[in-house]
C-alpha cells in the first residue's frame, strides 16, 4: 500500500472550465515532471457528458515543451465522472470510482478536491461530499479540499459557506485559494520586509508617505460575462488579491513567517482597514458582451484609497487602483518614501524614493535612490537599483498554481486565506456603498475615466508609471 503524502487522488470538480484546462490540469503535470509529485490518480468531475480524454486533448496542445513520458504518466491514471451537484446519486457514483481508482492504483486514501466552481455550489458538493463518506479524515491519510475564488459574494454568503463546510472539515482541511499568494513576488513581499535591516525600520507612517497597489489589465471581461456582471471589479479584484496584498505589506512582523502566524497578523490588519473614497468606471461596450445585462452599471474598474487605523499606518493613505481593457498589463506595488529634509540647500528638494515590487510583469523590485547627476555640481538625480527575478531564475519561476497546489499537497496553509481573512475582506468591501456612485465610462486602451484626474488631485495621489 503506498501511503507517501505525494501519492494521492486529485479530483477536479469543475473540469471542463478554463480553471481546470488552463491552470489546474498544467500544474499537476509540471508537479509530476518536477517529481514533486510522485504519482497522481486524476478525477475529472463535472455535469457535461465528456470523457476526460477530450479535456486532456485540449490541455496538452497548450503546453510547451511537453514531455511525453510525464504526460503519459498523467493520462495513463486519468478518469472522468459526470455529476450533477444536486444529484446524490451522482456522489454515490464518484465514490465507488474513486475507491475503485484508489484499488487499482495501489493508493491509501489521500485525497485532495479541488472546487473549480462558482461559489453556489460550495455548500451542496461539501455536504454532498460528506454525506456519502467521501470525507472521514482517518489519522493514515489526508482529505483537503480547495475552494477556488471567489469565495461567497458578500460577507453574509461567505458567513453561510463557512458555517457549512466547518460542519465537514476542521479548518485544517479547508484552503481557500487566492491565486496571487502563489505569485512568487507576493510570496516575497514579507521576506523582502522583514529580512532587511534597511527596510523594517523605515516601514511606518513616520518614513512611508503612501502605498499604491495596482492591477491594470489589457482586456476585457473575456466570455466571463455572466460572472463579472454580478461581482464587478470590486469583488473581482478588491476583495481578495488587493486585499491580500494590502495585509501582506502592512502586517506587523509574524513570529514566523509560516501558517497561522502569518495568518493571524493579516487578519489583524484587515480588522483595522476601511475604503475611504472610490471612483468607478465601466469601459466603453461593455454592455454589448455576452452575459451582460443591457444598461448595467457594473464597475470594471476603479480607483480607491484605504486607510489602515492603527499606530503604524495612521496617515499613510493606501491607493489601488484595477481595471479591465486599459493600456497595459501590470501588477505592481509602490512604496513611496517621505522626502529627506532640505540638506542641501541648493538642490533641493530631492525625490521621493521609492521601493517597487514587480508582481507581474517583468517580476522583481526596484528601489530608487538619489544620486549626483553627472557634472551638474551638487545637483540630484533618481537612479535605480534593479532586481530582475526571471533573469536570475529564467523561465522556471513557477506558476502560481502550481506552489499553492504543491503547498495544499504538504499541507501547509500559509498561502491559503482562513475563515476570519475572507470574512473580514467581505466587510471591508460590503462596507462600500455604490449606490448613487456615478460608473464613469473610459475607452478601451485608455487608463481610466477622464473623471480620474479629478479624483486625483482630490486625494492628492499621483500614480507612478
Ligand atoms: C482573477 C480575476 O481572480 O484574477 C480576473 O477573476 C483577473 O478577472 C485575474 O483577470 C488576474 O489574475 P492574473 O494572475 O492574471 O493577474
Amino acid at each position: 500500500m503506498i501511503g507517501m503524502e505525494n501519492k494521492f487522488t486529485f479530483i477536479i470538480m469543475g473540469a471542463t472550465g478554463d480553471l481546470a484546462k488552463l491552470k489546474l490540469i498544467p500544474a499537476i503535470y509540471k508537479l509530476l515532471k518536477l517529481n514533486t509529485v510522485e504519482h497522481v490518480s486524476l478525477i475529472g468531475v463535472a455535469r457535461s457528458d465528456t470523457t476526460i480524454h477530450s479535456i486532456l486533448d485540449e490541455v496538452k496542445g497548450s503546453i510547451k515543451d511537453l514531455d511525453e513520458a510525464v504526460w503519459n504518466k498523467l493520462s495513463s491514471h486519468a478518469h472522468y465522472q459526470q455529476l450533477d451537484f444536486s444529484n446524490k446519486k451522482d456522489f454515490e457514483k464518484l465514490r465507488a470510482k474513486i475507491v475503485e481508482v484508489e484499488k487499482a492504483d495501489d493508493l491509501s486514501g489521500n485525497r485532495l478536491f479541488y472546487l473549480a466552481t462558482l461559489p453556489e455550489h460550495f455548500e451542496l458538493a461539501t455536504k454532498n461530499l460528506a454525506g456519502v463518506g467521501l470525507i472521514n479524515s482517518l489519522d493514515d491519510k489526508w482529505e483537503r479540499v480547495l475552494y477556488e475564488k471567489p469565495f461567497g459574494d458578500s460577507l453574509r454568503s461567505a458567513k453561510r459557506i463557512n458555517r457549512a463546510i466547518d460542519k465537514v472539515f476542521k479548518e485544517e482541511n479547508i484552503y481557500r485559494v487566492d491565486h496571487y499568494l502563489g505569485k512568487e513576488l507576493v510570496g516575497n513581499i514579507a521576506l523582502l520586509r522583514f529580512t532587511n535591516r534597511v527596510l523594517e525600520p523605515l516601514w511606518n507612517s513616520k518614513h512611508i508617505d503612501s502605498v499604491q497597489i495596482i492591477c491594470d489589465e489589457n482586456f476585457g471581461i473575456k466570455n466571463r460575462g455572466n460572472y463579472f456582471d454580478k461581482y464587478g471589479a470590486i469583488k473581482d479584484m478588491l476583495q481578495n488579491h488587493i486585499l491580500q496584498i494590502v495585509s501582506l505589506v502592512a502586517m506587523e512582523s509574524p513570529e514566523f513567517i509560516s501558517g497561522e502566524y502569518l495568518r493571524s497578523e493579516k487578519v489583524k490588519v484587515l480588522k483595522k482597514t476601511r475604503v475611504t473614497d472610490i471612483l468607478l468606471g465601466q469601459y466603453e461596450g461593455y454592455e454589448k458582451e455576452k452575459g451582460v445585462m443591457p444598461n448595467s452599471a457594473t464597475e470594471t474598474f476603479f480607483a480607491a484609497k484605504l486607510e489602515i487605523n492603527n499606530k503604524r499606518w495612521k496617515g499613510v493613505p493606501f491607493f489601488v487602483r484595477a481595471g479591465k481593457n486599459l493600456s497595459k498589463k501590470e501588477t505592481v506595488i509602490h512604496i513611496r518614501f517621505k522626502a529627506v529634509d532640505c540638506l542641501l540647500a541648493k538642490s533641493c528638494p530631492a525625490d521621493n524614493n521609492y521601493l517597487t515590487i514587480r508582481i507581474e510583469p517583468n517580476e522583481g523590485f526596484s528601489f530608487e535612490l538619489n544620486s549626483k547627476s553627472l557634472r551638474q555640481g551638487f545637483a540630484v538625480e533618481t537612479v535605480n537599483m534593479d532586481y530582475c527575478h526571471r533573469c536570475e531564475h529564467g523561465a522556471n519561476t513557477p506558476e502560481a498554481y502550481e506552489v499553492l497546489l504543491e503547498q495544499a499537497i504538504l499541507g501547509e496553509q500559509a498561502l491559503f486565506v482562513r475563515n476570519d481573512e475572507i470574512e473580514l475582506a467581505w466587510r471591508i468591501v460590503d462596507k462600500i456603498k455604490k449606490d448613487g456612485l456615478s460608473v464613469y465610462k473610459y475607452p478601451v486602451g485608455s487608463s481610466g475615466p477622464k473623471e480620474l484626474t479629478e479624483w486625483n488631485k482630490k486625494n492628492n495621489i499621483i500614480w507612478k508609471s
